[in-house]
């Protein structure tokens, strides 16, 4: 069954325009790049999404409200969509998202937007990870705690005074930045920085047209027309005292969070020297269902999120030229790139694991095994004549 759209381009672009103007401050601190491919969650009418398309090679706006979308369309944004912020993964994974923009994205950007996706954040800060590629960063800017407090406390008592329960009414989910730090970190981000800003907000016409704009779910517990206008201009009536200026100019008080968060790269980036930590690895002792599951996860995990992925050793005990092939491995990608992962088998825990597992994945046993664009290459041998042919160098162009 379709749901209703409550959102209005139209009003937002009367009653609202400042919000993507004052989005200003948080692209800033997006410092997008032209190469980029950056999604923008909760676009609305696009008018930021299309300053995105200004600077850079790739944008995709998504928003859960149709009729902002075709707004945003109408601006000229080239790929705006209908989206729910709850189901980005399955979005991402359903439609071949990776497949149409050529991998994951660089950057996910949200202005004013998060603070509505009020039905589960910890699935929202999920998806957005899992649309990053690793290292890519999650930028945003929405209403955190005391975030239009005045208006937001006079429409939930408006509501209670006709004895429904104003507060099951709002739409809106205002974390202080201590809580939404710990929500970002427990779904596995590096939180580089965030912070609660207040910010007196000019409005372009008054509370009345800022309610009829933003304050719908209130609006709707109401049966008539009647009864809405009423409440709206009872609250007016209320408010003018303390938020409309000398000059007649209406003002709200927002309380802006702002944050960086960054997806953490898949495992370590290779660097010499190699630090040597010893764990057994005697792949004689029988594994669990639980261990293999695990490890088959973890590689293919590797593959899928890392150009190059190298599986190696950087001690052998009993065929130390295995090592030696894993060194010269390393150093003809080095040579030419210095973006590649390693994962040195014998310096993690489920290295035997991962061997097994690799085993049965490509049938190679040896070390080193490597990966290049989610392919099996192969070992030491196999690289080198990729190298001489000229391939690799293509490769990993
Ligand atoms: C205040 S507007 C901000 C729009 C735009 N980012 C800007 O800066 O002008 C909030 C937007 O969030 C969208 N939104 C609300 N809930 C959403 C959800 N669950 N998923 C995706 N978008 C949502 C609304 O449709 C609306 O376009």
């Amino acid at each position: 069954m379709a749901t209703k759209d409550n959102w209005s381009a139209t009003k937002y672009d009367t009653n609202a325009n400042f919000v993507p103007i004052l989005g200003a401050t948080i692209l800033g601190m997006l410092d997008p790049k032209p190469n980029e491919t950056i999604l923008d969650l909760g676009c609305g009418d696009g008018v930021l999404t299309k300053d995105l398309e200004k600077i850079c090679e790739r944008v995709v706006g998504v928003d859960a409200s149709p009729n902002m979308i075709e707004k945003s369309k109408d601006l000229g944004c080239k790929d705006a969509r209908v989206v729910d912020g709850h189901d980005l993964a399955a979005w991402f994974d359903n439609e071949n998202i990776e497949q149409h923009i050529g991998g994951k994205f660089d950057a996910v950007f949200s202005n004013a937007a998060l603070h509505w996706m009020k039905k589960n954040p910890k699935d929202v800060i999920a998806g957005v990870k899992h649309v990053l590629k690793p290292g890519g960063r999650f930028v945003a800017e929405f209403g955190g705690y005391l975030n239009c407090a005045d208006v937001h406390g006079a429409l939930i008592a408006a509501l209670n005074r006709r004895g429904k329960d104003g507060k099951a009414y709002s739409p809106w989910f205002f974390p202080s930045d201590i809580h939404y730090k710990a929500l970002l970190e427990e779904q596995g981000f590096e939180v580089q920085t965030i912070s609660l800003n207040p910010r007196p907000t000019e409005l372009p016409t008054n509370v009345a047209g800022w309610i009829e704009t933003f304050g719908f779910t209130f609006l709707a517990a109401l049966d008539t027309d009647e009864e809405r206008r009423a409440m709206v201009e009872e609250i007016a009536e209320h408010m003018k005292i303390t938020h409309q200026r000398e000059d007649g100019k209406w003002f709200i008080m927002y309380n802006r969070c702002r944050f960086i968060a960054y997806k953490p790269k898949a495992y370590r980036r290779y660097k010499e020297p190699v630090i040597l930590k010893l764990m057994g690895l005697s792949a004689s002792t029988p594994l669990t269902p639980e261990q293999m599951s695990a490890a088959k996860s973890k590689v293919e995990e590797i593959i899928a999120n890392n150009k190059v992925a190298v599986f190696s050793k950087s001690y052998c005990p009993d065929q130390s030229h295995y090592a030696a092939y894993c060194r010269r491995a390393k150093e003809a990608i080095k040579a030419i790139t210095s973006e590649f992962f390693v994962i040195e088998l014998d310096q993690v825990d489920d290295g035997a694991a991962i061997q097994d597992y690799l085993q049965q994945k490509t049938g190679q046993r040896t070390v080193p095994n490597i990966f290049i664009n989610q392919k099996h290459v192969g070992g030491c041998d196999d690289l080198l004549s990729l190298k001489s042919s000229g391939e690799l160098q293509k490769l990993l162009a």
